[in-house]
């Protein structure tokens, strides 16, 4: 991937996504040599510092977060070298005069022109202000070379994602915005794509004949994190669902794209979330269960139940646990359920896909001891393990005819954890060479809320009742289980 002189201006450049992801990825893509040789970041956010500060600020915001630990004093120089600070109120559109300035420094000084990148590590208020106000500070805004990075979330609801795309799509063009799911970015969800479409054995079973059900589960031991100014409006359904769960869906149950151009991909990503069965209001309850943390012992240390987090309601209804069933109606997929499911503070952080194939048409085993044979399911583990294992019947070494599980592995182990990129180093070169494949298209945003629009209605204007429901350090609420249960199924768990 080779790319042009770039300029990051960083919105929401003192902020904790700045510290945690942001400046770290740069800095490791540096390392790997992937930043074009003139690059220039531009920290900015509404509070003076001096550039130096600024400059020590990160150093150790990236030796604390960095996959690669401590930054090495020499590098760090180097990398340094390539940041600035400006302070600005991103309300205030002459506040962005001085961006003008700085871009053309660095166009006298490289002699080329520059990509420009503008990345809102902002709270979602300010994104359209951002944008707007490059409009009226008449700021670079070239099509082929400027790009406007939105993090999530896109939107709290269908109309609010409409109007916040209707209002980007007067400043920029479609494909100047590059809206941010990072679960896209992350290396075991890219390779889904070529274990499909690169292996001729996969396709002929990926689909109703061959799968019985599929399970999309992202758990994670955390609670919100201090963020219940936030958490306490969003929900794990707006959280975690609308994006990350949904996109993955859309990689398993896609329809192979022509080729790997941006548009072909996200085309055939929509294809799936227009093919999704509408959740009628009155079948929420039997699609959908939801739940709050109470407190709990999480590795020996006692945790608060939701409603005594910080900035939290202690009646609040916001639910930090959410399941559903869910159906693709095209003719790949009929008929086969698909069950999300995602929570905090529970037993164990793994995030995982598994399909679970057919039973074979007959059984010729039949003897007791042998054992009946188990379903093939193939495990595909994004995080932390990172593997794509299929579960296979086969014959226990010996005299007699005895069966049982064995798992033919792909393990990333084998390699040291920090060899693989992190999900925003992935997400971040895209931007700099201009690659959208990985990111939301308008219509996939929206045709996201649109699906979900129901369940969070309902819930909403009807409170649940048992709420907290279940306690830290469990796998979720009974209702979750239930779910599932009625159709013969359970939550495959990590031991
Ligand atoms: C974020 C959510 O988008 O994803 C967080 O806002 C969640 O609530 C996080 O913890 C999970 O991401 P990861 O990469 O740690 O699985």
């Amino acid at each position: 991937k080779k790319s042009d002189p770039t300029i990051f201006i960083i919105f929401g450049g003192t902020g904790d996504l700045t510290k945690r992801k942001i400046m770290p990825a740069l800095y490791n893509l540096f390392l790997n040599k992937w930043l074009p040789e003139n690059f220039a970041i531009i920290g900015t956010s509404s509070t003076k510092t001096n550039v130096q500060k600024y400059i020590d600020d990160l150093q150790s915001a990236v030796d604390e977060f960095s996959r690669n630990g401590k930054t090495n004093e020499e590098d760090w120089k180097r990398f340094s070298a390539n940041i600035t600070f400006q302070d600005a109120d991103v309300t205030d559109s002459a506040a962005f005069k001085p961006f003008a300035k700085l871009i053309d420094q660095y166009k006298k000084e490289w002699q080329k022109t520059p990509s420009i990148i503008y990345y809102c590590a902002v709270a979602p208020r300010f994104f359209c202000t951002i944008a707007e106000n490059i409009s009226k500070a008449k700021l670079e805004n070239d099509p082929k070379t400027t790009r406007i990075i939105i993090e999530k979330p896109f939107g709290i609801d269908l109309e609010s994602a409409r109007e916040l795309n209707k209002k980007l799509l007067g400043i920029f063009a479609e494909t100047q915005i590059y809206r941010i799911d990072h679960y896209l970015g992350k290396e075991v969800v890219q390779n889904i794509m070529a274990f499909r479409f690169a292996n001729s054995i996969m396709e002929p079973l990926w689909n109703r004949n061959h799968v019985e059900h599929v399970q999309i589960s992202v758990t994670e031991q955390i609670g919100i994190e201090g963020r219940g100014n936030y958490f306490e409006h969003a929900g794990i359904l707006r959280d975690m669902i609308q994006n990350h769960l949904l996109q993955l869906l859309c990689i398993i149950s896609m329809e192979p794209p022509i080729n790997f151009n941006a548009d072909e991909v996200r085309d055939r990503k929509v294809d799936v979330l227009k093919a999704m069965r509408k959740i009628e209001t009155g079948k929420v309850e039997t699609m959908s269960a939801r739940g709050q943390y109470s407190s709990g012992w999480i590795e020996g240390k006692e945790v608060l139940g939701y409603r005594e987090e910080k900035n939290v309601d202690p009646d609040s209804n916001t639910e930090t646990y959410a399941a559903l069933k869910l159906y693709v109606d095209n003719w790949r997929w009929q008929g086969v359920p698909f069950y999300l499911r995602t929570g905090k503070r529970l037993f164990k952080s793994a995030s995982t896909i598994t399909l679970q194939f057919r039973e074979i048409p007959h059984n010729i085993f039949l003897s007791e001891e042998s054992g009946a044979p188990k379903q093939n399911r193939l495990v595909i583990s994004i995080q932390p393990d990172m593997a794509i294992r299929f579960q296979l019947q086969s014959k226990v070494p010996g005299l007699e005819m005895n069966l049982n599980t064995v798992d033919v592995v792909f393990d990333y182990s084998a390699g040291k954890k920090t060899d693989s990129p992190e999900a925003y180093e992935t997400l971040l070169l895209d931007a700099i060479t201009g690659d959208q494949t990985l990111f939301m298209r308008a219509d996939q945003v929206e045709a996201a809320w649109e699906l979900i629009m129901p369940i969070l209605n309902y819930w909403e204007k009807n409170k649940e009742q048992n709420f907290p429901n279940y306690s830290a350090d469990s796998w979720g609420p009974e209702n979750a289980e239930a779910l599932i249960a009625k159709d013969g199924y359970h939550w495959f768990n990590l031991p």
